[in-house]
């Protein structure tokens, strides 16, 4: 018999994963479980899309993507003094993931420590290990901001910092004066930090989205990730696009073709036709998620037993329960009274105590699932 031995690599992101197979929601069971807009993609994306095949744009594509599509990108980067951003600068990626993998892998080697301050997006510590690199978890403070203290203690000698901002999973948005005094930290450093804003139009009322590229100290040691998924509801289109420093985006655009080739033609039409729908149609559907937002603000605050740091951004509220049981055991028990949810746990040791509630669900599911969480969790069960 053939012994059929996956790469060790492959042992350790196994080991070390959380990230769960995800599964369609049983009968009767609602899901708050996923992280993906419940909207249908805009009728002028698909139109694209199907005229791009129709008119025979079905070959490959330049390997860094459409330079149409990339010269519209970098046109709406935000300039600076010195920093023209031009199509050179952008590549589009398969969806936020490619970018995401294509800056690890490339960046990333053996023995390299990267901070995560986590709880986090499960995604990058499952990266960094592929890369075989060292993931330095860093807890977020008990708002969900970032602990400075600790990030001025672990960043000196990493070789790159990830985080979301909004954040998934914990829905809050980094202010300007946090992005400043991260860069502050970084100055006369060679930390290379990867700021994925995949939700950066998901903001609510009092709270501003500014990216890590306005920020005059981290602007240009920034790898920016973005998507097409989460603005445009656009998650199995699959396309997304980095930017940043020159070498870095070089290296990850190699790092992008090398795995994945070029990126669908037409899928990058059709991005080009998101780009240029008006501003009402994304408009509406953040409104939306605002409304759904409140609902769930209403729903778990001031319920014994249940904390909740209201959501800032993204579609997420991150709940800590008083129950005394990991979280993977509490989604599984909401499971069975039907109503999935993910486990803070996947997201980083902090996680632990914590739910994580998509409200990017239809408002009666989120209303029935909410009730069963809170007739679970509610009144701390020992
Ligand atoms: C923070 C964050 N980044 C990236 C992604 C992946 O996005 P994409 O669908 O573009 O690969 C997600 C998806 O949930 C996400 O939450």
């Amino acid at each position: 018999m053939t012994a059929v031995l996956p790469a060790r690599r492959i042992d350790e992101l196994r080991r070390f994963s959380r990230r769960p197979a995800l599964t369609p929601a049983p009968p009767g069971a609602v899901s708050l479980a996923m992280g993906e807009p419940d909207f249908p993609t805009p009728p002028p994306v698909i139109e694209a899309a199907e005229a791009a095949v129709r008119s025979g744009k079905t070959h490959y594509a330049d390997q860094k993507g459409l330079r149409e599509l990339r010269a519209a990108l970098a046109s709406r980067l935000p300039a600076y003094p010195g920093r023209a951003w031009s199509a050179d600068d952008v590549v589009v990626t398969h969806g936020a993931t490619g970018a995401l993998a294509a800056v690890v892998l490339a960046m990333v080697g053996p023995g390299d420590r990267v901070v995560i301050p986590e709880p986090a997006y499960s995604l990058y510590a499952d990266l960094v290990v592929l890369a075989g690199g060292t993931v330095d978890f860093v807890p977020l403070g008990r708002d969900l901001h970032w602990d400075l203290d600790a990030l001025a203690a672990a960043l000196p000698g990493a070789t790159m910092m990830i985080f979301s901002n909004p954040s998934n999973p914990t829905g809050i948005v980094h202010r300007k004066r946090e992005l400043e005094a991260l860069g502050e930290l970084l100055d006369g450093s060679d930390v290379l930090v990867v700021s994925d804003e995949a939700y950066h139009r998901l903001v609510y009322p009092g709270h501003e989205a500014i990216s890590a590229l306005a920020i005059e100290s981290l602007r240009d040691r920034t790898v920016y990730v973005q998507t097409f998924s989460k603005t445009y509801a656009m998650t199995g289109w699959r396309v997304g696009y980095l930017t940043g420093p020159r070498d870095a985006v070089d290296a990850a655009a190699h790092v992008h073709r090398t795995l994945n080739g070029s990126v669908n033609t037409a899928v990058q039409h059709a991005a080009l036709a998101a780009l240029d729908l008006p501003d009402n149609i994304v408009d509406t559907m953040v409104d939306t998620y605002r409304r759904r937002r409140e609902l769930v603000i209403a729903h778990l605050s001031d319920v014994p037993g249940l904390h909740l740091v209201p959501p800032e951004g993204a579609f997420y509220a991150f709940l800590r329960y008083a129950a005394a049981r990991p979280s993977e055991v509490i989604a599984r028990e909401l499971a069975e009274r039907k109503v999935l949810v993910r486990a803070g746990a996947e997201y980083g040791p902090s996680g632990e105590g914590h739910i994580r509630i998509s409200f990017a669900a239809a408002e009666d599911d989120l209303r029935t699932g909410l009730a069963r969480i809170v007739g679970h969790l509610g009144a701390a069960k020992p």
